[in-house]
């Protein structure tokens, strides 16, 4: 596996592996790899003989009073386990090497997109996300990137942005990965005391209370979130941030769900923010 750490050795590889007849897959991270990520790396090879994997912890996506400073770090260990899953390259550029000084440009999918949902709490998360993927996208190249359901809103974010930029990749996002107990992967989960760990879930909990809501007939979306806020309301350590029903694709507020939609939940226990999310497919 190669250790790559500019924009011009990521495309130096990746242009040396496409010459060699072979498609290029990036799975994008912030390092401290976990089941979720494997799978991703997974679906890579699948679609890619040559899969490169990027580590950054990119600044631009926390905002002021986030867990920049403590984001959980394990460089070594990431390099270990990305050898053992088959990657080619692991590009892990400094901070500078992506924001070098006099760095001004930013990439914004505007409208509900980007401010509604975990936007309204995190402004200028998205923009901090679309910015970085944009320049990994370009600095990899990749024929195909891969991103996970759990970021469902990430992942609509890139896939306008990518149509919109008529990036040449093909966006691939891959289903959520869960504990045995429901409770999806995270790296942010390490953060979760043991009693926070115990009650956490509850987001998937919530989830299906309103599944099963709709796999009865119920299509109010009002009705809908009222059942998951209700199965979150019965845990003592969680903290709504928000519960909505939203339209799949372009992540607008519905009422009716009579289009494939998206129960989507935050929940803060104590600092740590946690997110989930279902399909309800009429
Ligand atoms: O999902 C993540 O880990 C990050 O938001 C991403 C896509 C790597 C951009 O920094």
């Amino acid at each position: 596996m190669e250790l790559l750490k500019t924009p011009a050795e990521a495309r130096a590889f990746s242009r040396a592996a496409k010459a060699r007849g072979e498609r290029v897959a990036l799975v994008p991270t912030m390092g401290y790899l976990h089941e979720g990520h494997f799978s991703l790396i997974r679906l890579a090879r699948q679609g890619a003989a040559a899969v490169m994997v990027s580590l950054f912890v990119n600044p631009a996506q926390f905002g002021p009073g986030e867990d920049l400073g403590r984001y959980p770090r394990d460089f070594e260990r990431d390099r270990v386990l990305c050898e053992r899953e088959g990657v080619k390259a692991l590009f892990a550029p400094d901070v500078l090497a992506v924001y070098p000084p006099g760095f001004s440009t930013s990439v914004e999918v505007a409208g509900p997109m980007s401010a509604g949902l975990c936007g309204a709490s995190r402004p200028g998360h998205f923009r901090g996300v679309a910015t970085v993927v944009t320049k990994l996208l370009c600095a990899c190249e990749p024929d195909l990137a891969v991103f996970g359901q759990k970021d469902a809103q990430q992942a609509a974010v890139i896939r306008r942005l990518v149509r919109d930029l008529d990036l040449p990749v093909e966006i691939v996002v891959a289903p959520i990965v869960r504990e045995a107990d429901g409770l999806a992967m995270s790296s942010r989960n390490v953060y979760l005391s043991p009693a926070e760990r115990a009650q956490a879930p509850a987001l998937k909990a919530a989830l299906d209370e309103a599944s099963a809501l709709f796999a009865r007939g119920e299509r109010r979306a009002k009705r809908l979130a009222e059942a998951a806020r209700a199965r979150l309301e019965m845990t003592p350590l969680a903290r709504i941030d928000y519960v909505e029903l939203v339209d799949a694709e372009n992540l607008a507020p519905v009422e009716i769900v009579d289009q494939p939609s998206l129960l989507a939940l935050a929940v803060f226990f104590g600092a740590t923010r946690l997110i989930d999310n279902a399909h309800l497919t009429p």
